[in-house]
């Protein structure tokens, strides 16, 4: 067995914002058939110490970044729960990351701070005669690990992986917060983790880590180059060695087109007729001849949906609809609402599960023009309800879909539409082949049946983790 610590900010179902909760509560399950037993840190939010099963006290601490701390083991939702339960830091209504005023908290660096200190003192001191052998963190929020475990003299002994989810997140703060953080100010220059006279928790993590992921091959290509690396593309190809790019799988349990328990069953994608029906009745849209697409998504910038609001005019020229599940950016949920307008378009603005388990199983196609996309889930969604994916050729993105270009459709192995480079005029072309395709039913049929045949799932990558970690246990 090898014992990971998985150090998080998210994960779902218990608390979640995007892709990273999803990954976060796959991994454990998936790596039991790797011989990994993962247990997962995560902040003690509200919604967090309301579903833990079986909570203990394992022990205490006075003064923890500012006020007092309890560290939980527990169980919920079949996980083996860590729970940092410090009230001062975490116990807050609303958005995890967000003040009511829609900016960060400002004690943002202090509070994820404190979760990366308390894994670091897990991995070197213990918890209750359990100890990881590797310390497995995700994004920003677990970017001072690797300095926290050094300061405790745990490097060497713990091996250490950070996983980028998204590199557009740095977890920045004001050089005079380095005491309060706990950092050693000697590592505070260009080869620490100083960001242009800030502290960077992400550049912390990606200096300090023995080992870095991505969660596609793709993108870990991108984040060495200077359009996607975000200022730290220079880190990155200094750490090339380390880096891996893994692709998520999805949880085949929740997405599971046979048993979804929001959706009218389905073997094959003849099945979708009927959810189809239901989508469109529940939505208010018209029957049509042309594709009925759907997003779920965040509304930024990243998404790209900007341009989906030019191209919008040449879906619906064809008889095509749009049902968008989204939240975020204030403009672009105000622009969707004024598109809403149209008959041909229907916008819920909101988080909603159960809904966009609907929307998949129901629309014919799922549009992820992003501008960047470490990995995208909603694609591979698309993929195993037979909902056929046009996605930007980026990221994940780029390694999830057979484009169906003459050569693919020709051979029959085509899945979805790519489009490059990321701009309305692609997309309009895209959202154009989009309409031929579906007008063409052999063509159309045969996309589905690939696109349902693909692996969406876990196996292989939760393999390239198991293998991960074993070769950081094997050093200690
Ligand atoms: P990101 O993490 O960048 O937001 P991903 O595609 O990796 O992108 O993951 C997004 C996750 O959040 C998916 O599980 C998607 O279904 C879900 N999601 C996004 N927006 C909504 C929404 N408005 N309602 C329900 N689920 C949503
Ligand atoms: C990030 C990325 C997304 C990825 C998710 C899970 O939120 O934006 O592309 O799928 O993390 O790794």
């Amino acid at each position: 067995m090898t014992e990971v610590l998985s150090v998080t900010s998210e994960c779902a179902p218990l608390v979640k914002t995007g892709g990273l909760a999803d990954v976060a509560g796959a991994l454990p399950g998936a790596l039991k058939a790797e011989g990994v037993k993962m247990r997962t840190l995560l902040p003690g939010y509200p919604a967090v110490m309301k579903a833990l099963e079986d909570p203990r006290v394992v022990s205490t601490q006075a003064g923890l970044f500012g006020g007092p701390a309890r560290i939980i083991a527990a169980t919920a939702a079949g996980l083996d729960l860590v729970v940092l339960d410090a009230p001062h830091l975490y116990d807050r209504p609303g958005s995890i990351y967000l003040g009511p005023d829609g900016r960060d908290w400002p004690d943002n660096p202090e509070r994820f701070a404190a979760l990366s200190w308390v894994a670091a003192q897990i991995a070197v001191e213990g918890l209750g005669g359990w100890q990881p052998q590797v310390l497995h963190g995700h994004d920003w929020q677990a970017g001072f690990v690797p300095e926290y475990l050094h300061a405790m003299g745990g490097t060497g002994r713990i091996g250490t992986v950070l996983t980028i989810h998204n590199i557009a997140f740095h977890g920045l703060a004001d050089a005079g917060k380095l005491r309060t953080l706990k950092l050693n100010p000697n590592r505070f220059n260009p080869d620490g983790f100083e960001f242009w006279g800030r502290i960077s928790a992400l550049k912390a993590g990606l200096m300090g880590a023995d080992r870095l992921t991505t969660v596609s091959p793709t993108y870990a290509g991108e984040l060495m180059t200077d359009a996607f690396g975000m200022g730290l593309d220079g880190v990155m190809r200094k750490r090339r060695a380390d880096l891996t790019g893994i692709i998520n799988g999805i949880d085949e349990d929740v997405w599971n087109p046979e048993t979804d328990p929001a959706i009218t069953p389905y073997k094959d994608a003849h099945g979708k007729a009927k959810n189809r029906a239901a989508l469109r009745a529940e939505l208010g849209l018209p029957e049509a001849t042309g594709p009925l697409c759907c997003v779920v998504s965040r509304l930024t910038e990243q998404k790209g949906l900007d341009l989906l609001l030019q191209a919008l005019p040449t879906l619906l020229a064809r008889d095509g609809q749009l049902a968008l599940l989204g939240s975020g950016d204030g403009g672009l949920e105000q622009a969707f609402r004024a598109a809403a307008r149209d008959a041909g378009v229907a916008v819920r603005i909101g988080y909603d599960e159960a809904l966009s388990h609907r929307m998949i199983a129901g629309a014919d196609a799922i549009l992820v023009p992003s501008r960047f996309e470490p990995c995208g889930l909603t694609q591979l969604y698309g993929l195993r309800y037979g909902t056929i994916p046009v996605v930007a050729l980026t990221g994940g993105l780029a390694d999830t879909v057979i484009n169906a270009s003459p050569a693919a459709l020709a051979m029959g192995v085509a899945t979805g539409i790519q489009f490059h480079p990321v701009t309305a005029d692609a997309l309009t072309g895209a959202l154009t082949q989009l309409c031929d395709l579906f007008a063409q039913p052999a063509a159309w049929d045969m996309m589905q049946r690939n696109a349902m045949r693909q692996p969406v799932g876990w196996g292989p990558s939760a393999g390239a983790y198991g293998a991960l970690y074993r070769g950081l246990a094997a050093r200690s």
